[in-house]
């Protein structure tokens, strides 16, 4: 495996995603906590950092263990660090370098740039230069404006770029990690789908004997393939709980359970609707309403575990981008946990073991696993709900009302996008119930009644997105159905706002 050392900068994960492409694993850790376990991987990648070497407060790890005794890789401020260490020299550029250059010198015969020649395209982000290389070092490529672009060091497998070879504008990146992890470092490209789940599966086996589990099944893509993997392992062992909140899609309860039963899951399906609507009533703040489902979560989950005799572990499918720790900009590695997922939010007095099989996987690879394991397309395709569901896209107080009427909005915006072949296209999509009523007629009747706003968006992880460009066609049609069908309803507005500034959800 290969050791990503952290130094803060955004394009971390980004490393650790175009490692994992070339079907090799990758570990992240923050630059000041180092693994003792050093001996295991096999080469090690530094990562950019919003700091300068020069400044006081800036990660100067002690790499006396690495470097030279390892394959080392460093990416922008890595490169820096090593320079201005040994010998080298680093100072503050002329002109800010960001965004597009060229490779106009590579030097020949350089198994680092094999494949790679002048001319190539590679992204800059860096307001520090390298004026002079460290000692024993090697110039391999340069760019107009960055003399110092790449650089290994005489009689050692070090290697050093100013550019960042993780992001996709870098257009031999891959081929440069590619080189160096496999041809330089001799690491091997085994890690796939299938050697995951044996490894895994064994993994557990071994952790849990006969141990029995608890597990919370959401409908999820996550927490259904954390529950096949440990079904492998453990089966009866592990005992789900699906809990209705009264919050999921039309039909959701009874559909997901059909078909976690139908995948031989041991699961007890719970409905607790009316516990949720009672502990929200009267709320309309956002905050509110979802410390309140996550308080009622927490209650029926821990009276439903507490049924399971001598139960020891609690599992959770929690992924890599949950758990990473990273470096805030403003020092110190902080977790980078978002405060709405529900990574650890069980109480104390559970007091039991916590296992989370997907905990090193991006959410492809979490599809792919499910894949592999022949779990149903639609449930691995399935859009992210949030974990408060329709709570938080019925804005201000809920009602049983308003959650019907939300449920048949959302499940003729849903039903289209499959049957017009765009769900697929969309990375998350749902209807928001807005807190107005607005004037409309029908027959010849004048009408007061409700608004709603549908929202598709394109996006990767969530974290930024973009409104999803639906056909005319589809929106009339779906607007017209909706207006027709859903008694409440008068008028349909669609949501055109891209994240950031708006959110993806309305609270
Ligand atoms: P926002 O609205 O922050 O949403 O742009 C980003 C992603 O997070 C989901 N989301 C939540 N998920 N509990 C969850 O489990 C929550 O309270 C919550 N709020 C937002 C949202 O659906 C989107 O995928």
């Amino acid at each position: 495996k290969v050791l990503i050392l952290d130094f803060g900068s955004q394009y971390t994960q980004l490393i650790a995603r175009r490692v994992r492409e070339l079907n090799i694993y990758c570990e992240i850790h923050p630059y000041n906590k180092i693994p003792t376990s050093i001996e295991e991987y096999k080469a090690v990648i530094l990562s950019g950092s919003p700091f300068s070497v020069r400044g006081d407060d800036a990660p100067h790890p002690d790499l006396s263990q690495i470097r030279g005794k390892k394959p080392l890789l460093a990416v922008c401020y890595g490169a820096q660090y090593l320079a201005h260490f040994s010998g080298g020299e680093v100072a503050p550029s002329n002109t800010r370098e960001y965004g597009r250059a060229n490779l106009d010198f590579v030097k020949e015969n350089e198994a680092f740039f094999a494949g790679i020649s002048r001319g190539s395209q590679v992204w800059m982000s860096h307001s520090d230069t390298i004026k002079h290389l460290p000692t024993n070092g090697v110039l391999l490529a340069s760019t107009h404006d960055v003399e110092n672009a790449a650089f290994k060091i005489e009689g050692e497998q070090t290697y050093a770029i100013q550019f960042h070879p993780e992001v996709y504008h870098s257009t031999d990146g891959k081929q440069l990690l590619e080189n160096f992890l496999v041809h330089i470092a001799k690491v091997n490209q085994d890690w796939t789908p299938q050697s995951f789940v044996e490894e895994t599966v064994d993994g557990l086996k071994e952790k849990l004997g006969n141990d029995k589990v608890v597990l919370g099944l959401s409908g999820g893509v996550d927490s259904s393939v954390a529950a096949i993997l440990l079904h492998k392992a453990i089966g009866k062992n592990l005992y789900c709980i699906f809990v209705n909140n009264g919050l999921l899609r039309k039909n959701e309860f009874e559909n997901v359970l059909k078909q976690y039963e139908g995948m031989g899951l041991n699961v007890k399906g719970v409905d607790a609707s009316a516990r949720f609507l009672d502990t929200l009533k009267g709320l309309s703040d956002p905050e509110e309403k979802r410390k309140a489902i996550g308080n009622a979560f927490i209650e029926v989950f821990d009276d439903e575990a507490h049924r399971i005799e001598d139960v020891k572990w609690l599992a959770q499918g929690t992924i890599y981008p949950d758990v990473i720790e990273s470096v805030s900009a403003t020092g110190g590695p902080s977790a980078t946990i978002k405060s709405h997922h529900n990574v650890g939010g069980l109480p104390d007095f559970m007091k039991l073991k916590i296992v989370e099989p997907l905990r090193m996987l991006f959410k492809d690879e979490v599809r792919r696993v499910g894949a592999s394991m022949d779990m149903d397309k639609d449930l691995l395709g399935r859009h992210p709900f949030p974990g408060p569901g329709l709570a938080i896209r019925i804005l201000g107080d809920l009602t049983r009302e308003k959650i019907r009427i939300l449920q048949e909005v959302d499940a003729i915006f849903i039903d289209n996008l499959k049957s017009w072949n765009l769900y697929d296209k969309v990375w998350q999509a749902g209807a928001i119930l807005l807190p107005v009523n607005s004037v409309g007629v029908m027959g010849d009747e004048r009408t007061y009644e409700k608004c709603v706003a549908l929202r598709a968006v394109e996006s990767t992880d969530g974290m930024t997105a973009d409104w999803v460009n639906l056909p005319y066609e589809f929106l009339q049609k779906t607007s017209n159905e909706i207006i027709n069908k859903v008694k409440g309803v008068n008028r349909v507005v669609y949501d055109i706002s891209s994240k950031p500034p708006a959110t993806i959800e309305w609270e």
